[in-house]
């Protein structure tokens, strides 16, 4: 298994899911909600178990290859676009399903998932796929595929400062690694 593959699954997941939505007759509401339902529980799981397992083993690859610069910025992206999405996700809920505004909402939610699902492809898992080797992502994939199973059901979807994070994860980075990798330091702070 591959880290970088099992997130490329669930984005086709996440476009299959839209792509659903879009099919179905706005008279059947009951329908729409269980779709949507499942979908933000899954965009809001997929996020996290990024945030748990992908960004902070970027973040310790790049800084191992003495890159720590360009994934430090990828992670910060990613982190701020994560929120907006769980806002989007958020905005949903204050619309009656299958109106115009829920619709609105749906779509601006797929608006902001798909521009960060590109540039989480074209970026970091590009990126991750140079710094760090098979077996490595394999060992994440395992964890990748374990903290989703535990969490099927969903997650509280919590908004994170993404200048926060990539200390807190650099930091983590640094103590696993017994101090002997030297920490990027944060251009944006
Ligand atoms: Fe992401
Ligand atoms: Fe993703």
């Amino acid at each position: 298994m591959d880290i970088t593959e099992l997130i490329l699954d669930d984005h086709h997941e996440q476009r299959r899911l839209f792509a659903i939505l879009e099919q179905i007759d706005s008279a059947e509401t009951g329908v729409l909600s269980a779709i949507w339902d499942r979908l933000a529980a899954f965009l809001e799981l997929h996020a996290q178990a990024e945030e748990e397992i992908f960004y902070p083993a970027l973040l310790q690859a790049g800084i191992a290859a003495r890159r720590a610069g360009g994934v430090e910025d990828e992670t910060l992206d990613a982190i701020h676009d994560h929120n907006q999405i769980r806002d989007a996700i958020a905005e949903v809920a204050h619309h009656q399903v299958g109106t115009d505004g829920w619709y609105a909402a749906v779509a601006a939610a797929n608006t902001a998932n798909s521009d960060h699902m590109a540039e989480e492809e074209r970026e970091g898992l590009t990126d991750f796929r140079r710094l760090a080797g098979l077996a490595r992502r394999h060992q994440l994939a395992v964890a990748f595929a374990a903290y989703e199973a535990r969490n099927y059901a969903g997650v509280q979807p919590v908004d994170k400062d993404p200048v926060s994070y990539v200390r807190e994860a650099e930091e983590k980075a640094r103590t696993d690694a017994s101090g002997s990798l030297s920490v990027g330091t944060l251009k944006r702070n």
